[in-house]
């Protein structure tokens, strides 16, 4: 079907965090199991259909998506008990994720809070894996539930199924658009231990008092309000790249020529570059075209100064792409879900690009 006045089509800007204009042929939301079986026979008919929780990590890159968009909105929480020496609880996927942190640790429940603040779903997380402040998602999954379309059926994974990796999962790599992450168990350990190790939230937490999963949370949340921008007021969707991973003797090759390059091992011969870095010193902090832009305190966010188009946002990624890859030799690879008029070959499940 394609997207015409005729079809009504669907307003997106307002379904996602970087807020381009685009339109899709159509819009339902996630309510039930009898849902996801009517999405499942659409896909298995060969329709396209996209799944959105909050709109945080997606992008709509072309004016018009020939799709229907399925918005996640399964709710509730609920606490499984004690064992392995763990709380657990199992968390639908269309919870908002920072009030489920907020309420683990105004239960008592200490774990997540270097988490606070990420934008979106609870179930989007395990998709790319979020992490922030030393920790990621993977740290405290005990088990991903989610509906696979292409079968029709509930399945389950553990955490070792998940294949997690660095903004990586099976349900991002793997298997894109086959499963539907409806709820997810967390192990939330009883003997919580804070993890202070990142840039200065060690010295944060200490200005606010006692170190505690709730000063952790302020901690974090303060470092954050002041870095990254709001998406209710500055269209974004938190870092558009991910850090590049590269080889160790690339890295030491590329120490000689900026011994400033910022850097963090990443096991097996494996270092990891900071990207907001390698843009800043390409001076594109602060750079922008046609309504959007490189944001101005945090180099790794690209913004939309409200009235961006995406040919706009696709010529910026590709000009940020090629500085850096002119001043330093890496590729940089968005971390966001590009989402374009027709599948590309990875969401169709294809091999290549
Ligand atoms: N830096 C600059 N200039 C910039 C931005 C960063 O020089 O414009 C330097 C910083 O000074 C620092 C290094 O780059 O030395 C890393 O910066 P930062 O601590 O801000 O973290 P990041 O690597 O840019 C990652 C995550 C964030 C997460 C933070 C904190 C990715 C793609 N991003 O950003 O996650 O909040 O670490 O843990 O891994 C997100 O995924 O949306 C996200 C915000």
């Amino acid at each position: 079907m394609s997207c015409t006045p005729a079809t009504h089509c669907v307003d997106l800007q307002p379904l996602h965090t970087f807020a381009l204009p685009a339109k899709a042929t159509g819009l339902r939301v996630i309510r039930s199991s009898a849902d996801l079986q009517e999405m499942a026979q659409h896909q298995q008919a060969g329709e396209r259909q996209i799944l959105l929780g909050e709109g945080s990590n997606t992008v709509f890159v072309e004016p018009v998506i020939h799709a229907t968009v399925w918005k996640m909105g399964l709710t509730g929480r609920q606490y499984l008990g004690i064992y392995n020496q763990c709380h657990n609880i199992r968390v639908m996927a269309g919870e908002n994720w920072h009030q489920t942190v907020e309420w683990t640790v105004a239960m008592g429940w200490g774990g997540l809070e270097n988490l606070a603040l990420i934008p979106g779903s609870v179930g989007a997380g395990p998709v790319q894996n979020i992490g922030a402040y030393g920790l990621e998602l993977k740290d405290r999954v005990s088990a991903v539930h989610a509906f696979d379309l292409a079968k029709g059926t509930g399945c389950s994974f553990s955490l070792e199924e998940c294949q997690f990796g660095y903004r990586d999962s099976l349900f991002k790599s793997g298997y894109p658009g086959r499963y539907v992450i409806t709820a997810i168990d967390f192990a939330l350990p009883v003997a919580w231990q804070p993890m202070l190790g990142y840039g200065d939230v060690a010295q944060r937490v200490k200005d606010i008092g006692p170190t505690s999963p709730a000063s952790v949370l302020r901690a974090v949340c303060a470092i954050r309000t002041e870095k990254l921008p709001d998406p209710a007021v500055l269209g974004n969707c938190g870092s558009f790249f991910k850090n590049p991973v590269i080889g160790e003797e690339t890295a030491l090759a590329l120490l000689k020529n900026f011994p400033q390059l910022v850097h963090y091992p990443a096991g097996q011969g494996l270092v990891k570059l900071a990207a907001g870095w390698l843009i800043d010193q390409c001076g594109l902090r602060g750079f922008s075209t046609g309504g959007v832009g490189v944001y101005s305190r945090q180099a790794l966010i690209l913004v939309n100064q409200g009235n961006g188009q995406a040919e706009h946002l696709l010529s910026l990624v590709g000009h940020v792409q090629e500085q850096v890859h002119l001043k330093f030799g890496v590729q940089l690879e968005p971390e966001v879900n590009l989402v374009f008029s027709v599948p590309t070959r990875q969401e169709a499940g294809l091999p290549g690009s």
